[in-house]
């Protein structure tokens, strides 16, 4: 491990108001997503939309880093040049997602854990070699009737650890992902409580586990209200509450925090995190970034829907929301960049 490495490309995630763009959907994922707009589920249309996603002009303004599944970070475009070239000569870094997703966790009913430990040192090695800089393990959280439960909180937590030692091992710096889900009926404030004992219980890991928090970035959900709850709070309560739980569970020590933004429409997800730089950024000891998949790519998929006429809208609409949430970070984003 080059401590100094990581540290710096930590640093480089989340400097200039930038932030990551996730682009990791496993096949299923992406499938379902391509699926619901009629687009083909094949190889290579997962293939030419993330051609469409790497290509985009100007995307280096405002995205720092790219997350990559296995498939992608092996593609290359039409012309033969590899994905990982694109994205490198276009200034931004490649990560990738190193996880192998959330599963049903033995004797915890309605509770996942996150597999993929087994063989992550040869995998990491590799992808480092491919010229990954950095990866991602996401764990999932369910807020519901008595759960989460202290194992399932335990049992992901100590996987995000010894998933993130690994990656330092060999020079990857990890984002470490629990998510808090926002699917049910529970209220900011529960929301609140339990992503304030996750996020203690992983750092309580992340320490046994001897990680450096300097080379590292936490991906979090932001503390929201869930999906159904008849009760939607207002965007300066979120801010609130999602600065106020992070202060008090996240060490100074860590660079950045990257929201993931977890089914928020990409205006709400902007809105929230420009609130959030608003009112605090000056006063914050690490950036308040963005990690975002779905608020950043939903309104291109939307406008792709599979045809290679339809690239260069995508791509402006790809690269406007990168930049409402690179405005976002600066407190500068306002409701009338949406009408550009
Ligand atoms: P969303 O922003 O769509 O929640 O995805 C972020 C992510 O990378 C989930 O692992």
């Amino acid at each position: 491990m080059n401590a100094q490495e990581l540290i710096d490309t930590a640093r480089t995630l989340v400097a200039g108001d930038k932030g990551l763009l996730a682009m990791d959907e496993s096949n299923p994922t992406c499938n379902k997503r391509f699926a619901r707009l009629g687009i083909p589920q094949t190889e290579e249309a997962r293939r030419a939309y993330r051609e469409l996603i790497v290509t985009t002009p100007g995307l280096g303004e405002s995205i720092s880093g790219v997350i990559l599944y296995d498939e992608t970070i092996r593609q290359s475009k039409k012309d033969g040049t590899s994905f990982i070239k694109v994205i490198t000569d276009a200034g931004i870094i490649p990560g990738i997602k190193v996880d192998a997703g959330a599963k049903e966790m033995a004797g915890y009913p309605g509770e996942k854990i996150t597999e993929g430990l087994d063989g992550l040192r040869g995998r990491l090695a590799e992808y480092s070699q491919m010229g990954a800089r950095f990866a991602k393990w996401r764990a999932v959280i369910t807020i519901g009737d008595r759960i989460p439960s202290r194992g399932c909180i335990e049992a992901n937590a100590q996987a995000l650890a010894r998933y993130a030692s690994l990656c330092q091992e060999v020079g990857l710096v990890p984002v470490v992902e629990p998510e808090v889900l926002m699917d049910g009926e529970h209220t900011l404030e529960r929301c609140c409580e339990v992503t304030e004992k996750v996020l203690r219980t992983v750092f309580d890991q992340l320490y046994t586990e001897r990680v450096m928090l300097e080379g590292m970035i936490l991906k979090p959900n932001m503390v929201l209200p869930g999906l159904t709850c008849p009760k939607q709070e207002a965007v300066d309560v979120v801010a609130d509450a999602t600065v106020k739980c992070l202060l008090r569970v996240v060490p100074a020590a860590v660079p950045g925090i990257a929201f993931l933004s977890g089914g928020q429409s990409g205006e709400l997800a902007s809105t929230r995190l420009n609130a959030m730089n608003v009112r605090f950024k000056s006063r914050l000891p690490w950036a308040l970034a963005f990690s975002f998949a779905r608020a950043i790519q939903q309104p291109a998929l939307e406008i792709w829907q599979g045809k290679e006429f339809n690239v260069l809208a995508a791509q402006q609409a790809l690269y406007h929301r990168a930049k409402c949430n690179w405005a976002a970070r600066r407190g500068e984003y306002t409701a009338a960049m949406e009408k550009t």
